[in-house]
This record gives C-alpha cells, sequence and structure tokens, in this order.
C-alpha cells in the first residue's frame, strides 16, 4: 500500500514488547511517531533505538509517542534490549512492534524489494492528533536517523498546527517564521503584533510566536 501525506495513518492491532496494542488507541489524542529498523541485533538499529529511548522525555514534552517496529519476533526484541542497554545506556522505553508476518510493515510500504525482500527500510512516520500522517523520511539500512531533525520538524509541524506560519530552510527553535501567504498585511500586523519583515510580498518573516 502506498500512503500519502494527508492521509488517515491505517489503524492496526500488533504484538508489542509491551503486550498487544492497537495503533490509534495507543496515540489517543496527542502525536504519534511510528518508526521501523531493519533488524535487530545490527549495529546502526541498536545505536537508533538507544538515542530515541534516550530522547524519549523530549517527545513526551511534545505530547508525542513513539513505537518502534521491525519484523522480527518480540521474543527477538526482548532478548536485543540488553545489548542496547550495555552499548547506549538505555533500554527502550517505548513499545516495539514485532511484525512477523508483515502485516503492519505491508500496510505503511515499509518494505522496499529493491532495497531488502525481507527487512523493513529505515522509515518515520509523524502522525498528528486528527491520525493523518503529516510527515514521512526514509532512509537505507547504512544511514542512521538524526533524532535532533524529527524532534525539528516535529516542532515545525506543531507550530504551523497552532499559528499560519510554515518554517524557512534550516529553522530552528526560535528563529524566524514564514508568515502563511494567504494572511494579508492588516492581518498579519494583528497576528504578529512584534511585526514582521517582508522579502518580497509572498516572503515575510516574523519571530516565531508563543502562547
Ligand atoms: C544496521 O543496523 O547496521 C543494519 C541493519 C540491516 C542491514 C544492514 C545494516
Amino acid at each position: 500500500m502506498t500512503i500519502r501525506l494527508g492521509d488517515v495513518a491505517p489503524d492496526f492491532t500488533a504484538d508489542t514488547t509491551e503486550g498487544q496494542i492497537q495503533f490509534h488507541e495507543y496515540l489517543g489524542d496527542g502525536w504519534g511517531i511510528l518508526f521501523s529498523h531493519p533488524a535487530d541485533f545490527t549495529p546502526v538499529c541498536t545505536t537508533e533505538l538507544g538515542e530515541f529511548a534516550k530522547r524519549k522525555d523530549e517527545f513526551t514534552k511534545r505530547n508525542t509517542k513513539l513505537i518502534g517496529l521491525s519484523v522480527d519476533p518480540v521474543e527477538s526484541h526482548k532478548r536485543w534490549v540488553s545489548d542496547i542497554f550495555e552499548t547506549q545506556g538505555q533500554v527502550p522505553n517505548y513499545p516495539i512492534i514485532g511484525d512477523e508476518d508483515k502485516t503492519v510493515a505491508n500496510l505503511y510500504g515499509m518494505i522496499h524489494p529493491n532495497a531488502s525482500d525481507t527487512f523493513t527500510v529505515r522509515t518515520v512516520f509523524i502522525i498528528g492528533p486528527d491520525k493523518k500522517v503529516k510527515l514521512m523520511l526514509t532512509y537505507p539500512a547504512s544511514v542512521g536517523r538524526n533524532i535532533d531533525e524529527i524532534l525539528r520538524v516535529l516542532d515545525s509541524l506543531q507550530l504551523s498546527s497552532k499559528y499560519p506560519v510554515s518554517t524557512p530552510v534550516n529553522w530552528k527553535q526560535g528563529s524566524e517564521v514564514i508568515i502563511a501567504p494567504a494572511i494579508s498585511d492588516d492581518e498579519a500586523k494583528e497576528r504578529f503584533p512584534g511585526g514582521f519583515r517582508t522579502l518580497k510580498p509572498y516572503l515575510r518573516l516574523t519571530q516565531q510566536p508563543s502562547e
């Protein structure tokens, strides 16, 4: 199945390291990140799952739940956890799906046959409180993900969900944002009382709004 931005993230029930989970129920009213790794007991994946665990508080602060996945059985995930602790200093503190029959992997298009028939590629799906897919990332097996980048795009998505703004190239928390072109200058003056600067009629920058 092909998933596109804006689609409802397919719901499923799956066995995980924290018991059986119904995906939408697990996400509740918040945001979610579903991510796949190619295989347990592999080097890059070991570093990634440890780092997701170490940074979990930063996701929780953003009202975002994590859930991992590979096609290895739950029993394998549970055995691998001690290696993750030993080498990365943290056990995964989020559920990891054991998708042995590839049900979820196929629902989310996580198997790319020209990369591997058997492994899931490294994917990241960010899902909004409306259960729609807001962002998708896909990496090859040889490249570990960047958790800072995942937090950065999550921040950008959450900001755009609250204010009529988007974020420019290399944007980071606290730097200027772009006012949506649909907002008139008069409305922009009201909504962004700190002012804004106009580089082009379609490119107006303002301080990052906050509550
Ligand atoms: C890794 O995590 O290092 C890895 C996983 C699957 C294939 C190759 C490398």
